[in-house]
């Protein structure tokens, strides 16, 4: 088989390439979505939120909408075809989470963790990588999490949802490959949001946190951006099935 020889500047050629971004308005995806702009890539960010963040606002496709509806993707995805005519990266970032005691845990809140966390990320794969299968060529990017697996203290839900999204991103890659089509997961350790803050990071946990960073520190969401920018490109040709781990070592300690 003839493969073309690509110089290093086309491997990481990201001009043109249409990416759509789930949960775009947010905090480690609004960031993502500004690099990829500013790698030459068209975006169309969908959100439920209203608008875009004022940084992004007409520099990108704003589409709103509930990420857990097919209806509501199905939608998107005839908008962004009329607007940009293809798809080649999908980034998965929508997410809900809860501090809730176990025993306390209810079903409201359990569908909602895992219609953001699973079945959001099952119905944008179903959508967007059909048309990455007709077109024989994209890129699927899924968050796990630092919680995939060993699972941490107070996330019950959520840890479940990543460790899911773990395997589903595994069983896709493995389903098209054929089709030239690469689904991998980025693995971030702690990048701490208002919310995060508010409601799981106190001083005893970020003590903790750091005690098990050999870093000693939280993340970034442009720290994300390499791996993603390698992950959208062609010099991850042969990368399908893979979580990334971006975590100061996280995932590396043990004691
Ligand atoms: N921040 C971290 O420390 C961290 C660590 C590990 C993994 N992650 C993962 O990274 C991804 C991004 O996380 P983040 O911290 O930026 O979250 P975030 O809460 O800042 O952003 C999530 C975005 O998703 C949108 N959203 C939520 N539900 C939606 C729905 N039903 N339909 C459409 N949009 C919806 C929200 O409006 C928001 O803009 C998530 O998958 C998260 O689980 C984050």
């Amino acid at each position: 088989m003839n493969t073309p020889i690509l110089t290093l500047e086309d491997r990481f050629r990201l001009k043109e390439k249409v990416a759509v971004v789930i949960g775009g308005a947010g905090f480690i995806c609004s960031s993502l979505s500004k690099a990829f702009l500013e790698s030459g890539m068209k975006v169309a960010i969908l959100d439920q939120a209203k608008e875009p963040p004022a940084d992004l606002s007409g520099r990108v496709l704003f589409l709103s909408v509930n990420a857990t509806s097919k209806s509501d993707l199905l939608a998107a995805r005839e908008t962004v075809l009329k607007e940009y005519g293809r798809v080649d990266l999908l980034l998965n970032g929508i997410t809900a989470n809860a501090p809730t005691p176990f025993l306390e845990i209810g079903e409201e809140e359990m569908d909602r963790i895992l219609g953001a966390n699973v079945k959001a990320v099952v119905l944008a794969c179903q959508v967007f990588g059909e048309t990455m299968v007709k077109n024989k060529s994209g890129s699927i990017i899924n968050f796990a999490s630092a919680s995939s697996g060993p699972p941490l203290s107070k996330a019950f839900i959520y840890s479940a949802a990543k460790a899911g999204v773990m395997n589903i991103t595994q069983n896709l890659a493995r389903e098209w490959a054929p089709f030239n089509v690469r689904v991998n997961a980025l693995r971030p350790g702690f990048f701490p949001t208002e919310w995060s803050l508010k409601h799981f990071i106190d001083e005893e946990r970020k003590a903790k946190i750091m005690g098990h960073t050999p870093m000693k520190r939280f993340g970034k969401p442009e720290e994300l951006v390499g791996a993603a920018l390698w992950l959208a490109s062609d010099a991850a040709s042969f990368v399908t099935g893979s979580i990334v781990s971006i975590d100061g070592g996280f995932t590396a300690m043990t004691i």
